[in-house]
């Protein structure tokens, strides 16, 4: 058998009666299968991304037992493997950083291993998206089972504490307005438990993606980590996983420009994460596509905006869950959704719609009643972003500032904005727009959750809770303000936010969609070029530098990005282009 074929046989290999097939069941046999385990089909993977590194996903190690069961319910083999896990608050320099690494795994291990299909076991921020790329690069069916949110704690009288009330915590320490007996108080009483952040953060921003692009299960989006209707979720997954491999399901077929749509609508519907328009370029590359910022803005700007939950609203995830959850939320949105698309339980949003009931719940707005005629992420262009930036409308504290025009006040990296943010003798007022750059993908790198810039404590002091800010960083989903975020090109490519300089007057017009400097092209020659402070020489690092994209490509690296064209040449980028034409026909070696 030739390695290609290998490759391609996947759980059959079990079942083969030469030598391949031998060595197969005796290595399998030596961990404790039976006789009878061995030959089960279809043979289904489990990446598993539970960690001690990655709380928010440690509470996957025991949904995969379940998981098992349900692959064992419906005769197949369920295999679960490990694959690298990136936690948001761990991982250094940034977990998008390691978003491609993470993926690149998953997609080889799918690849490489004797299996039919595979359960994607993901939750934190950034796993969802790497599984679910390199699972469209594999091409395998492939299900997800995301990990669920964590739950709702309680501090000093606030008994509904939310990861977001963590950010003005920290800022009021900043300005000596939290006691050091609040701080370690604070350090024991927010994670109550595993799972994902407990508000519309990325984690679960990409959980409801996962949803609509037909991955993960309708309605599985939302309920708790820990509860009995995740377990339940769990089984039911590997049972879908057995259905999907038998019918072939392939994620390149429910990576489409509809599916996509669906699931940047339903993120403008939910006042999502802007990471989710990283993330979901970086999906759609996996599958030869591209969205473009006028698709994005296009389809925010004609979705109302209808989840009235945190950080943007008022409500908890919960009470989204009580009112349906994600499929609550295509059906009140359902005039825009592409209805034919598939569900990860075998039909299609249509369906699950019809034998679906939805009473009025006030974490939805009701028809008619939306909490904005369009949704709540809002692309941006102009002379400061030719290719793009991003903005979450639904964070804005202070409306005035949607147009707001005010002078610079600029910082080169963290470093910089550390060391000067609070300094009393800071050139700032309330209308000033603090800038920070250098963030980008290239120059931090990784582009990290910095965007949120903190308010000069002597503006907090003062009251301040609201400013214009711009950067090429990311921000946390559970963040909220008046900020710009991603602008493309970065500094550090070259883009015009590298030669701005403080005092340098910016507009920002939420409405009109744009982000405009009034430099000159003059002053804009004169000024020297922002250079980039990272220079890898070797290991991912220059891997990273060399081969990372703008945030407008998704921040995927270019030779893994689908290519239909590519035939017979090892790229190692796509279902297909993984076979070179140089593989010879050999047998096992072991
Ligand atoms: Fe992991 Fe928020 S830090 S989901």
């Amino acid at each position: 058998m030739s390695q290609r074929d290998l490759i391609q046989a996947g759980g059959a290999l079990f079942a083969d009666e030469g030598q391949d097939g031998l060595m197969h069941r005796i290595f399998l046999r030596g961990e404790g299968f039976s006789a009878d385990d061995v030959r089960k089909s279809p043979v289904i993977g489990i990446a598993n991304s539970s960690s001690e590194l990655n709380p928010c996903n440690a509470g996957l190690a025991s949904l995969a037992a379940e998981v098992k069961a349900g692959i064992r319910e419906e005769g197949g083999l369920p295999l679960e493997f490990p694959t690298i896990s990136i936690s948001e608050p761990f991982t250094r320099p940034t977990s998008l950083y390691l978003r491609n690494l993470m993926s690149m795994d998953v997609e080889e291990m799918i690849s490489s291993s004797p299996i039919d299909g595979v359960v994607l076991l993901g939750g934190c921020d950034k796993t969802v998206p790497a599984q679910l790329m390199g699972a469209v690069s594999a091409d395998k069916p492939a299900v997800m089972l995301t990990a669920g949110p964590r739950p709702v704690s309680c501090f000093k009288r606030n008994s509904e504490f939310t990861v977001d009330d963590v950010w003005p915590l920290c800022e009021s320490r900043r300005v000596g307005e939290v006691s050091d007996a609040d701080w370690l108080s604070l350090e024991g009483s927010v994670n109550t438990g595993v799972g994902t952040c407990n508000v519309m953060g990325t984690a679960t921003t990409m959980a409801a993606v996962a949803e609509m692009l037909g991955f993960a299960l309708p309605g599985s989006a939302l309920p708790p980590a820990n509860g009995a209707s995740r377990r339940e979720l769990a089984r039911a997954t590997g049972r879908r996983a057995v259905w999907a491999a038998r019918a072939d399901v392939k994620p390149q077929h429910l990576v489409t420009m509809k599916s996509l749509e669906n699931a940047f609508r339903v993120v403008s519907a939910l006042g999502g994460s802007t990471n989710a328009v990283i993330h979901l370029e970086a999906i759609a590359g996996r599958a030869g596509l591209r969205i473009g910022a006028e698709n994005f803005e296009h389809w925010s700007s004609s979705t109302e905006y209808v989840a009235n939950v945190r950080p943007g609203g008022a409500h908890l995830l919960a009470d989204l869950e009580k009112a349906g959850g994600i499929p609550a939320i295509v059906n009140r949105i359902r005039e825009v959704i592409h209805l034919s698309t598939p569900t990860a339980d075998g039909s299609t949003w249509q369906n699950v719609l019809a034998v679906g009931t939805f009473e009025d719940h006030p974490a939805i707005s009701s028809r008619g009643k939306p909490l904005s005629p369009r949704g709540a992420l809002v692309m941006l262009r102009g002379n400061l972003a030719p290719r793009g930036a991003v903005l979450k409308a639904a964070g804005i504290y202070n409306p005035a500032l949607q147009q707001h025009r005010g002078r610079a006040v600029v910082f080169n990296g963290i470093a910089d904005l550390n060391s000067r943010i609070d300094d009393p003798d800071l050139d700032v007022d309330a209308d000033s727009v603090l800038v920070l750059r250098g963030m980008g993908t290239l120059g931090a790198p990784g582009m990290p959750e910095v965007g949120h810039i903190p308010i000069p404590s002597k503006l907090h002091r003062a009251g301040v809770r609201d400013m214009v800010r711009l950067s090429d960083a990311r921000m946390s989903g559970t963040s909220t303000g008046t900020v710009v975020l991603h602008i493309t090109p970065e500094a550090a490519a070259g883009g015009p936010l590298g030669i701005l300089r403080s005092g340098d007057e910016i507009e920002l017009d939420v409405t009109a969609g744009t982000i405009r400097h009034f430099l000159t092209d003059t002053e804009l020659a004169s000024r020297p070029a922002f250079v980039n402070p990272q220079r890898p020489s070797r290991g991912f690092a220059w891997l990273h530098q060399r081969h990372v994209l703008q945030a407008d490509e998704g921040c995927d690296f270019d030779f893994l990005r689908h290519d239909p064209t590519v035939t017979g040449t090892d790229t190692g980028s796509g279902p297909g282009a993984r076979f070179a034409a140089g593989f010879d026909a050999q047998k096992m070696q072991i």
